[in-house]
This record gives C-alpha cells, structure tokens and sequence, in this order.
C-alpha cells in the first residue's frame, strides 16, 4: 500500500491518502495536547504505543461484530484503515465519574455511576467541545436522522459492554472514553479514530492509579510506563 499525499493533520494524528481511493493511512504522533490544545507536549514511543493498543482493541471489536474502520497496522507508527466521512460529535461513554462530568455537576470524583451514561459533544475545537443534546445535533446538521443519534449510543454501549469487562480482567477499571464514528462509502456507521490511553481513562484496579493522559493533563509523570503497562496487560505479558 502507498502512502501518498497528506489529507489531514489533527493533534495526535496526520491521515495520508493512499493508491486506493476506499483507503487511508494514518500516522500515530508522539505529540501530547491536553485542554483543548493549550498544553502541549511530545513523548517519544507515545504514537507507536497507541498504534499498537488500538489495533489489538480494533481487533478485539471486529470479533465481537462492531463495524470499524481499522483494516491492518503496517508499522509501529501508521495503520491502515477505511476511508470515512467523519460525524462530528464525539461520543463519550462513562462508567465512572471524574473529569468533566464531577466539574460540570458536581458528582464526587470516583462516584461508580447508577448505568453507563453516554453524552455528545460537539467536535469543534473553536467552540471548545460542548455538550449537545439530540436537538442541537439535528439542527446542526451532524447526522441526517434521529435513528443515527440512537444508533451512535446503542454502538458505544455495546462496545462498552465489551471491553469494561475486558480491562476489568487484566485489573483495569475502564472509567471512560470517548469514541468517534464516521459514514463509509457505503453509508454505515463505523467506528473511527483511535481506542487508547489518550481517549480513555483506566484505574489500576489494586492500586487505583490512573494509567492514561490524565498523567500528562495532571502533570503526574510516568505517561510511557504507564501505556506500556497497558498494552503489556493487553498483550498478555
Ligand atoms: O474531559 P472529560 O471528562 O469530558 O473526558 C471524558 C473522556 O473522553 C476521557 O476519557 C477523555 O480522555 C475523553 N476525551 C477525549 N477527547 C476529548 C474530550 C474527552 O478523548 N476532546
């Protein structure tokens, strides 16, 4: 497969066009943004390390019968994958409350949530993200249909049913995460983007320490060990 022009340069990733029109490459970045890109920071392996969790998640998702975009990891940095038309709403899935959530309504930090809460918010750096109910999505034109809303959480539920008992047995608590979906060519809704301690937050289950950016948007320290710890767990080392 080859890797051609630049499409698209986000925070964590550049997305290359590639000879097949239906394909993409992207290239996981060392680079560390946090609060709406106002901390910024690079850690060497960080790209590679989420390369790698995210294409075993991938994996993990497709055989259980989620539609993604993943197709294959070519090397420590770049994966291939579908081409999609983005849906500009990043859906966030909550087991747990902390970050955004105990700030927003004031839920102790740490409160295990009554059922998992599935949000939106609306994927537009300029505005900073916010929260969107079904009728702002509609008005705004993010999807065409209200079934599209409903299917987005039916999705992010089923894939939170099966990976918090996943990284419940290899001892880490799945607090949240956020996941992103696009149309591919033939209109279905898959999911995109990447699965990883970037996007996720996971609680060492003994210990409780966190082992995703929060170490980075906490000033914490210990990122790359901790990634590297989850991918260990995951690969079963
Ligand atoms: O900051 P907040 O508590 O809303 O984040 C919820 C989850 O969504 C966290 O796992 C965080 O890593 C993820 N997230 C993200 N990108 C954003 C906002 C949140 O990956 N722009």
């Amino acid at each position: 497969m080859e890797k051609r022009e630049l499409l698209y340069e986000g925070k964590a990733k550049r997305l290359f066009l590639t000879d097949d029109a239906n394909l993409v490459i992207s290239e996981f970045k060392d680079d560390l943004t946090a609060f709406n890109g106002e901390k910024k920071s690079s850690e060497a392996g960080k790209g590679a390390l989420n390369n790698k969790i995210s294409t075993e998640l991938f994996k993990l998702l497709d055989s259980k019968g989620v539609q993604t975009h993943f197709v294959e990891m070519l090397d420590d940095n770049h994966m291939l994958h579908k081409k999609a038309d983005v849906i500009l709403i990043e859906v966030i899935v909550r087991n747990i409350a902390t970050g955004s959530l105990t700030r927003n309504l004031g839920i102790k930090d740490g409160t295990i949530l009554p059922f998992t809460l599935v949000e939106f918010d609306y994927k537009d750096d300029d505005l900073g993200d916010p929260k969107l109910n079904d009728q702002h999505a509609l008005i705004l034109g993010l999807v065409e249909h209200q079934d599209e809303l409903d299917k987005l959480r039916r999705v992010a539920r089923q894939i939170n049913a099966i990976l918090k008992p996943y990284f419940q047995n290899i001892g880490l608590n799945l607090v949240d995460f956020k996941l992103e979906f696009g149309k591919d060519s033939n209109g279905n809704i898959i999911l995109i983007d990447e699965i990883s301690p970037d996007n996720c937050r996971f609680w060492d289950i003994e210990s409780g320490e966190k082992m995703d950016k929060d170490r980075f948007r906490q000033g914490l320290g210990g990122l790359k060990v901790a990634y590297e710890e989850v991918l260990n767990r995951i690969l079963g080392k």
